[in-house]
């Protein structure tokens, strides 16, 4: 059963944002809550699988039965999933991680002086599309959050980074996206099909996310 597929299995999930320094005392980040991915965190480990989860700075406790690792920056995120991938079996990455990050940090708080202020960033390394290119036995799910265009976005993803999943959210919709208890997605597979899924709790979303996982590899 889909259930017994997951005992023993090695999940690594990473959850909510990243930060971006960009002073002492600034930084570059988003909405991201950790909700979705401590939900998943939480219902694997209740699966009976071997969870790590790897947090940017949310406001969530740890679910029972899971390892926490926390991370500030997209650079720390890569490192620690990097560091624990080969021994992996399923990468959950529902974290939304930044794309730009500035160039330079200033070592003291930015004063305020002219009237704008140009921030020069560069773009930060995709840790998803790194686990695509170095994928073996892992099975890999990427999340995206989208504002149009959604199926299209998503499935250029799939291919893009060598995904087997891909969880699609319009997070402009209410009820879905960031920071809610809820979530309406989409899920596509890498042979093209798809699961679509009502607005459901985070937790049931996860519960599904899992069960078709197992499905596609028991
Ligand atoms: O945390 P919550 O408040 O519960 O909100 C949930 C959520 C909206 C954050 C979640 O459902 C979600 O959509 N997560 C992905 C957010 C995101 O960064 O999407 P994206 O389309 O920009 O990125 C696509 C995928 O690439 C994601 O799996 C992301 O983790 C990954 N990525 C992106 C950039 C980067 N440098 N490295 C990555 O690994």
């Amino acid at each position: 059963s889909t259930a017994s597929w997951w005992k023993g299995k090695k999940l690594l999930v990473t959850a909510g944002p990243t930060r971006e320094e960009i002073d002492p005392v600034r930084y570059l980040s988003n909405y991201s809550s950790g909700k979705m991915g401590f939900a998943i965190a939480e219902m694997a480990a209740s699966l009976g699988a071997q969870v790590t989860l790897i947090s940017g700075p949310v406001e969530l406790a740890t679910p029972a039965q899971v390892e926490r690792v926390n991370v500030v920056s997209t650079e720390d995120m890569l490192q620690q999933v990097l560091s624990r991938y080969e021994e992996t079996d399923v990468v959950i990455k529902s974290a939304a991680v930044a794309d730009y990050t500035p160039i330079h940090v200033a070592e003291k708080k930015i004063k305020k002086a002219g009237e704008s202020l140009l921030l020069e960033l560069k773009k930060t390394q995709d840790i998803l599309q790194t686990l695509g290119e170095q994928k073996k036995h892992q099975i890999l799910v990427g999340f995206a959050a989208e504002t149009n265009q959604v199926e299209e976005h998503a499935r250029q993803k799939l291919k893009k980074k060598n995904l087997d999943f891909v969880v699609a959210n319009d997070v402009t919709e209410e009820g879905a996206g960031f920071g809610t208890d809820t979530n309406i997605v989409t899920i596509y597979h890498r042979s093209g099909e798809k699961q679509e899924l009502q607005k459901m709790s985070k937790s049931d979303v996860a519960r599904k996310l899992l069960e078709l996982v197992a499905t596609y590899y028991e």
